[in-house]
């Protein structure tokens, strides 16, 4: 068993908590507004769940997730996270997060920017590019023909490694993109991002469709930075 601690239990957070108590996980959420306000999620998820603080579940966590919104990657502990495999699950929305002029001018990605916060940690991009009920639907066991594959991106061989055989146990296969500096081939609007596990495309919520290794890499392979977009300036 492993100990996954979520700083951030929204959509991402609370559907990765819950595939990974699935798989027989423990799991420490924790947000901005503390503890208590995350009685009803921990009831839900049951006795291998507790709330702590975002300071304390880092601690806590053998792995931990970062899923917050990025204007907020600053708030998130640097001392309690040395050492430790940091998965990153957040996304750049311009709109929600204010303007980052190195993303804007694309001389950095995400993940890097959290690496950067974080210089002691290790940290590893998954789950960003799956809409979190998609993400709920798709797992499935080892060897299952339905199986989906997730994109992952990171500097630390040792540490893919290890979220490989984390993703394995919680239903998922997965595609190594590479360094964290490739993980905008999954970001917002790419050819990676999203869409293709819906069932139908133009509306979400009608469902997910599995997606296999090769067509994640297929995608992934054809993204194309926002500069060489069509639509792009
Ligand atoms: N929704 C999706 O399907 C999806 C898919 C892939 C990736 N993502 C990305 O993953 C990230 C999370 O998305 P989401 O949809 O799960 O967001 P969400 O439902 O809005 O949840 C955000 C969580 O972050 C917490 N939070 C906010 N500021 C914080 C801080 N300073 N310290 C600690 N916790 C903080 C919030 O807690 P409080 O309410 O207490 O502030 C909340 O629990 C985003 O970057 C998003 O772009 C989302």
């Amino acid at each position: 068993m492993t100990t996954w601690a979520f700083i951030g239990s929204g959509n991402i957070g609370s559907t990765v908590a819950r595939l990974a108590i699935d798989a027989g996980h423990g799991v420490v959420m924790s947000n901005s507004r503390g503890p208590e306000t995350l009685t009803e999620l921990v009831d839900q998820l049951g006795p291998q769940a507790r709330a702590a603080t975002a300071a304390e579940a880092a601690l806590a966590g053998d792995v931990v997730v970062v899923t917050i919104p990025l204007k907020a990657y600053r708030d998130v502990p640097v001392a309690e996270l040395a050492g430790k495999i940091v998965i990153d699950t957040m996304n750049y929305y311009p709109q929600r997060d204010g303007d980052v002029a190195e993303l804007d001018d694309e001389s950095t990605t995400t993940s890097e920017l959290l690496q950067a916060h974080l210089p002691e940690s290790r940290v590893v991009k998954a789950f960003n590019n799956i809409f979190f009920g998609h993400l709920a639907a798709l797992g499935r066991p080892t060897g299952d023909p339905a199986r989906s594959a997730l994109a992952i991106a990171g500097d630390d061989a040792a540490a893919k490694q290890t979220v490989t055989s984390l993703l394995n146990s919680i239903g998922y296969d997965t595609v190594d993109l590479g360094a964290l500096a490739q993980g905008w081939r999954t970001q917002r609007d790419t050819a990676a991002y999203g869409v293709m596990y819906a069932a139908d495309p133009q509306d979400w919520s009608k469902g997910a469709k599995s997606v296999d290794t090769s067509t994640v890499a297929a995608a992934a392979a054809s993204s194309k930075r926002y500069r060489d977009m069509p639509s792009a300036g």
